[in-house]
C-alpha cells in the first residue's frame, strides 16, 4: 500500500501510518552494506530526529519538524525525549534448551574452568541431556519465554541456533521448535543448523561416523525441509578439526546453506583461515585468532561476530581482539553468544557497554556492530540494521537522550519501546 496524498490548509500532506515523534535524537548506521573499519564510528545522527513508517517500511527519516510538514500520519508514537535507533540484530544465540548450568557458574567462581567442567561431564552434553529429554512443548514454551525478553531488550532480529540435540530426531525437533516460534511471535528469527557442536556420547570413539552422520543424514534432512538458513561448526580442539570441519561446511555449503564458524574460541586452531577459506558468513569469538587469520578474514570479506561478554562469564582472561579487527579494516559485529553454558545474558545494550569497556569501541562502533554489521552477517543488511528508507520499520525507542547514553549506562534496560515491521511489538 503506497500512502495516499491529503490536503490540509493548503499544503498536501500525505497520509501514512505512524510518525514517531517526540525524540531527543535519531542515531542510525547508514546503507545497505556493512560498515568496516573507520565507517563503523559513522553514524546519522539527527538532533530531534523523527521517524515515518508507512505498512512495513521506513518512508522518511529526517528533523520532526520537517516530516510534520510532509506528512499526515494516522497514529503518532511520542518518544518523549529518548532516543530512536534501529532495532538490534543478534547474530549468534544458542536459545534452544530446556536446562540451566547455574552449578557449572559457580565451579567457575571457585576456580574450575570451563574445558575441565566440560570433560566432567558437564558443558554442552548436560544441556543435549536435556534437550532430549525435553517434548517439543516445553522446549517450545522456553524458546518464547526467551525470545520475548530479547524483544524487551530491544532486539528485533534473532539467530538461533541448535546444537544441543546431536542425533537427528533431536535436531529436526529443535528446528522444528524454531520453525514453530517464528510464526508465534513477531521477532525475525534466522535459523542455524549446529549439529557440529560436540560429539555425543555415543559417539565419542567414533568421531568419524559422527561427522558422516551430520553430512550423510542430518544435513541433506534439514536442508530439504529447508529448515536452516546456516550451518554452523564448533571448530575447536575439544571439538571438530579443521578437517572434520571442512567436511561438514563443504556438504552443507553445496547442499545451499550460508557458513558461520565457532573459531578460535579456546585455542589458536586457524579456524579464521578456515571461515576464509570456505567464504563463510561469519566468523565467530576469535579470542586466539592470529595475524594471518585477520588478514584471511579480510581478504574474504567475512564478518568477526564477537561475543565481548563470554570471557567474562567464563573467568577467561583471553579476549577478541575487538579494536585490532576494526583498526585492520574489517566489519565487527557483536552479539551476546546467549547460551547456558558460557553466557547467560540476552542484553545487547549491555553487550555494547562490555565491547565499550574491553575492546576499546566508541558508542557508535558499537551500534553499528549490534545492528548493521550483524545484519550483514546474516545476509540481510540491505532489509534491515539500520534506520533507511526503503527497509523494515524495525526500531527501538530508548529513554535516554542520545545514543552515548546506550553504552554508558549499565544494569537497567534503556528500551521504552519496540516497533517490529512497523508495529509496536512491546512498550513498557
Ligand atoms: O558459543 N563454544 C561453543 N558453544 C557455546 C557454548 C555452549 C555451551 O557451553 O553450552 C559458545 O560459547
Ligand atoms: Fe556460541
Amino acid at each position: 500500500m503506497s500512502p495516499s496524498q491529503e490536503s490540509r490548509g493548503g499544503a498536501t500532506k500525505e497520509t501514512i501510518d505512524r510518525l514517531i515523534v517526540g525524540a531527543n535524537e535519531l542515531a542510525t548506521p547508514i546503507g545497505p552494506h556493512p560498515r568496516s573499519g573507520g565507517a563503523m564510528g559513522l553514524l546519522r545522527v539527527i538532533e530531534r530526529g523523527a521517524l515515518a513508517i508507512h505498512g512495513e517500511r521506513i518512508v522518511a527519516v529526517g528533523p520532526e519538524r520537517e516530516l510534520r510538514e510532509r506528512y499526515a500520519p494516522r497514529e503518532e508514537f511520542d518518544a518523549r525525549g529518548g532516543t530512536l535507533v534501529p532495532g538490534f540484530v543478534d547474530a549468534h544465540t544458542h536459545p534452544v534448551f530446556a536446562t540451566t548450568r547455574e552449578h557449572e557458574f559457580e565451579l567457575r567462581t571457585r576456580g574450575a574452568a570451563y574445558v575441565e567442567i566440560a570433560a566432567a561431564g558437564g558443558g554442552i552434553l548436560s544441556t543435549v541431556q536435556g534437550v532430549r529429554a525435553a517434548s517439543r512443548e516445553t522446549l517450545l514454551e522456553r524458546l518464547l519465554v526467551h525470545l520475548e525478553r530479547f524483544l524487551a531488550l530491544g532486539t528485533t532480529t534473532v539467530e538461533c541456533k541448535t546444537g544441543y540435540g546431536l542425533s537427528l530426531e533431536d535436531e529436526l525437533k529443535c528446528l522444528e521448535v524454531i520453525a514453530e516460534a517464528r510464526r508465534r511471535q513477531p521477532l525475525e528469527l534466522v535459523p542455524t543448523f549446529l549439529g557440529a557442536h560436540d560429539f555425543p556420547a555415543e559417539y565419542r570413539e567414533r568421531k568419524r561416523e559422527y561427522v558422516e552422520l551430520v553430512c550423510r543424514a542430518m544435513l541433506p534432512r534439514v536442508a530439504e525441509r529447508g529448515l536452516a538458513e546456516y550451518c554452523d561448526v564448533f571448530t575447536e580442539q575439544i571439538a571438530f578439526s579443521l578437517d572434520e570441519s571442512r567436511r561438514i561446511l563443504e556438504r552443507a555449503r553445496e547442499l545451499g546453506l550460508g557458513l558461520r564458524l565457532h573459531v578460535d574460541q579456546l585455542t589458536p586452531l586457524g579456524g579464521a583461515e578456515l571461515a576464509a577459506e570456505l567464504g563463510a558468513a561469519s566468523a565467530d569469538h576469535l579470542e586466539h585468532v592470529s595475524e594471518r587469520g585477520i588478514a584471511a578474514l579480510r581478504e574474504a570479506h567475512v564478518v568477526p561476530v564477537l561475543c565481548p561478554v563470554v570471557p567474562l562469564f567464563l573467568r577467561q582472561e583471553r579476549e577478541a581482539p575487538g579494536r585490532k579487527l576494526i583498526d585492520a579494516g574489517l566489519a565487527v559485529a557483536i552479539s551476546t553468544d546467549f547460551n547456558p553454558g558460557s553466557c547467560n545474558l540476552q542484553s545487547l545494550p549491555e553487550t555494547m557497554s562490555w565491547a565499550a569497556l574491553r575492546y576499546r569501541m566508541n558508542a557508535a562502533e558499537c551500534l553499528t556492530a549490534a545492528t548493521l554489521n550483524a545484519a550483514a552477517s546474516l545476509g540481510r543488511s540491505a532489509e534491515i540494521g539500520s534506520l533507511d528508507v526503503g527497509k523494515r520499520a524495525d526500531v527501538c525507542v530508548l529513554d535516554v537522550p542520545n545514543h552515548r547514553h546506550l553504552v554508558y549506562e549499565l544494569g537497567r534496560s534503556p528500551v521504552r519501546a519496540v516497533f517490529v515491521r512497523g508495529r509496536l511489538a512491546y512498550a513498557r
